[in-house]
């Protein structure tokens, strides 16, 4: 088959080279941004993601894959087109549709034969009807048009890893010509299936984020109270984590969660259900314990300097998470922001996302090129990202180095007594 898939981020870039390294398929992948497809056909990723490099220039080699910016020419002759652009949100927390519907549009006009749609975006429940209609109705020729949902659950980092060793992949479809076809992409991952229909794989997807979004604020909230009655919230998901009901992962408390899914999410999960008159507690309960939790150290440094005003502050870490150069909805922003308007002088140091913070700070900030750089001198440090080099960090450095060992750590980085030992002021989550 001619798959060709619509967007060259995260989902789309990965889903593509991986679908091209497993073989039985020509793939296309399709961008708007020529600089991309250029590094691209170059062998090059445009995006920091483990594996991918290799990936994409041994795909390259094999031949079964192309990189375009013309979308006419990779939509007219293709069997399948895979959504995989974005759906940011909008300032009332919905999803922005846009991006999809320009591409919904362009396959509308170019397809010549009969296609099968596939959304991976992550979209609202009714959204892939949405679709097939407004394609439908746009349609240059008389072909055949259905649409399919195929969320995915790549997580940014790990993503090659989590395509190929999916836990499942969910396929949801409204006709036995769709659901066949989906087998046949995926007919080489020996991976479960799960088959349903559009509405139920669209929320499967909703309810999977934000039950882990879920499960990372209630682990921050124990935390707080940790911290109130003298518990220790690393011990206390130990505890929790041998108990197979509740599982080992995403149990980890820390300054919030980010990143381009989870915020985003949340609240078009909570919006979708306001607006059909139903209010998703739980939920709205997660955004607010996140939005809190984001500000925790920073407003707690508060109340031990006087003011901030010309004071040098270190920010360690940047990205969401470790193992990516991505900022979105990252807590460091927001503490940033804070720092800022209270006049501090900010040093900042991220092993990979320094290139994507001077697009959101411009000359606001200093970049340094070292964990040392960042925190000589300085008065405050705070760790926003759990980065393998801080944690490795000789701790005897912010005793060294700094001009008063005080450190926050969002990520709980470090032993409370190593850091006592060393003289450093120490404060991190959920730990007395
Ligand atoms: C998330 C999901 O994990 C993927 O399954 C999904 O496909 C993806 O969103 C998406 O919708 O595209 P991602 O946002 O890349 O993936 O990152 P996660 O590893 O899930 O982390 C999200 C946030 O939660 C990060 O800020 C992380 O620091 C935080 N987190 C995670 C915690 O604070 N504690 C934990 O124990 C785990």
């Amino acid at each position: 088959m001619k798959i060709a898939i619509a967007g060259t981020g995260y989902v789309g870039l990965v889903t593509g080279v991986c679908l091209a390294d497993k073989g039985g398929h020509n793939i296309i992948c399709v961008d708007v941004n020529e600089e991309k497809i250029n590094m691209l056909k170059s062998g090059k990723s445009p995006i920091y993601e483990k594996d991918l490099d290799e990936l994409i220039l041994k795909t390259n080699r094999q031949g079964n894959i192309e990189y375009t910016s013309n979308y006419e020419c990779a939509y007219s002759d293709a069997d399948v087109v895979f959504i995989a652009v974005g759906t940011p949100e909008r300032s009332d927390g919905s999803a922005n549709l846009d991006y999809i519907k320009g591409v919904a549009k362009q396959i509308a006009v170019s397809a010549e034969k009969d296609i099968l749609v596939i959304v991976k975006s992550t979209v609202p429940i009714g959204t892939n009807e949405y679709i097939e209609n407004y394609i439908k109705s746009q349609l240059k020729n008389n072909i055949k048009v259905e649409v399919a949902s195929n969320p995915e659950f790549l997580a940014q980092g790990t993503a090659v890893r989590d395509t190929f060793e999916a836990s499942r992949i969910v396929i949801g479809v409204e006709s036995k010509w769709a659901e066949n076809i989906m087998l046949d992409i995926y007919k080489n991952f020996e991976n479960p299936k799960v088959i349903t229909n559009r509405n139920s794989a669209e929320m499967i997807k909703y309810a999977c984020n934000d039950f882990l979004a879920l499960k990372v604020s209630y682990m921050n909230d124990i935390a707080n109270l940790c911290e109130i009655v003298g518990a220790n919230i690393e011990d206390v998901a130990e505890g929790m984590s041998y108990d197979d009901r509740i599982g080992k992962n995403f149990l980890k408390a820390g300054i919030g969660y980010g990143g381009s899914c989870f915020p985003k999410d949340t609240k078009a999960l909570h919006w979708l259900s306001n607006s059909n008159g139903y209010e998703l507690k739980t939920i709205k309960a997660a955004i607010e314990v996140n939005e809190i939790q984001k500000l925790k150290l920073v407003k707690k440094s508060a109340q031990i300097v006087d003011s901030f005003d010309g004071i040098k502050v270190s920010i360690l870490g940047l990205t969401y998470k470790p193992d990516t150069d991505d900022l979105r909805e990252a807590p460091s922003i927001v503490n940033i922001k804070y720092l800022l308007e209270r006049n501090a002088k900010i040093h900042v140091f991220d092993p990979v996302g320094m290139e994507n913070a001077k697009k959101i700070f411009g000359d606001q900030i200093y970049y340094e090129d070292s964990i040392e750089s960042a925190i000589d001198d300085s008065e405050m440090c705070f760790i926003m990202t759990e980065w393998e080099q801080i944690k490795e960090f000789d701790i005897n450095k912010y005793k060294k180095l700094m001009k008063k060992p005080l450190v926050f750590d969002g990520r709980n980085c470090y032993k409370i007594e190593d850091m006592k030992k060393v003289g450093v002021e120490y404060y991190s989550i959920g730990r007395v």
